[in-house]
């Protein structure tokens, strides 16, 4: 076993001042682990101040970031509830991923505030893990980020998600720093928060979507402008869309061998 030391130091904070207005800039999609420099470009100014102001190290071969609108109720958290860590496992000789993390408008992640030292057999499997958080005191001191700025923690930090009091419309902004997790350059579906107009539902949009082009294409678009005009939201239509996109094809195993004639 050995022992490793978690949250060896509270998240350092980048506050951000000049904050454009959100009540009408929402970002129109979510993002989870893709190329922030695929990003950049396709997403709101808000984003790309949060992003200009990361303090990025440079120490790593990928910079990704997610973004994530959500609507939420009392009693939903925001994100895991329970004690966690975001990317990569922690392994004594590899470099922890980097998060930068930003929160606006809605409950703050907490963090542990103080440096816990556990015994690990490092496979971090879930036994492993839920012998890990045994070992966090039930008095461990608790901290929460600084809102509209920017909290750079690691992989090494423990934190977890908290329940909305009031409905709140809150934004997630992480960009992570890593060699491990791998970039997926795919919007994961409108953001719930999304409200901006959309003129017309075209082959673009739903290849920025995520959508596979193919022949399901035309019927899928008159279906979606339909239920656009009728005032159906994007986030429901994208639903629509999804449920008219073909299965997957088949593809059958290779075969080392030809197969004998019957
Ligand atoms: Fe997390």
């Amino acid at each position: 076993m050995f022992r490793m030391t978690f949250n060896t130091e509270k998240p350092a904070v980048t506050p951000l001042h000049d904050l454009p207005d959100l009540v009408d800039d929402w970002p129109t999609d979510d993002w989870k682990y893709a190329d922030v420099h695929f990003v950049y470009p396709r997403t709101n100014d808000l984003v790309r101040k949060v992003i200009d102001a990361t303090p990025i190290t440079g120490r790593f071969k990928r910079v990704l970031i997610d973004v994530k609108v959500q609507d939420l109720e009392p009693k939903i958290c925001s994100c895991l509830p329970g004690w966690h860590l975001d990317g990569a496992p922690p392994h004594p000789d590899r470099e922890p991923d980097h998060h930068h993390l930003f929160v606006m408008n809605g409950p703050l992640t907490e963090f542990i505030a103080e440096p816990v030292v556990c015994e690990t057999d490092l496979s971090f499997s879930k036994q492993d893990f839920a012998n890990i958080l045994r070992q966090i005191p039930r008095d461990v001191k608790v901290m929460t980020i600084a809102p509209n700025a920017v909290n750079t923690f690691t992989s090494y930090d423990f934190h977890r998600g908290v329940y909305a009091t009031a409905p709140c419309r809150r934004l997630l902004i992480r960009l992570t720093e890593t060699n491990t997790v791998l970039a997926n350059n795919k919007p994961r579906r409108p953001s719930r928060g999304a409200r901006k107009e959309v003129g017309m539902i075209t082959d673009k949009t739903l290849i920025d979507w995520g959508f596979e082009p193919g022949e399901w294409f035309g019927v899928a678009i008159a279906e979606a402008n339909n239920a656009l005009k009728a005032g159906m939201d994007h986030c429901d239509i994208y639903e629509l869309v999804k449920g008219m996109e073909p299965p997957p094809v088949e593809e059958l195993p290779y075969r080392p061998e030809a197969l004998p004639f019957a």
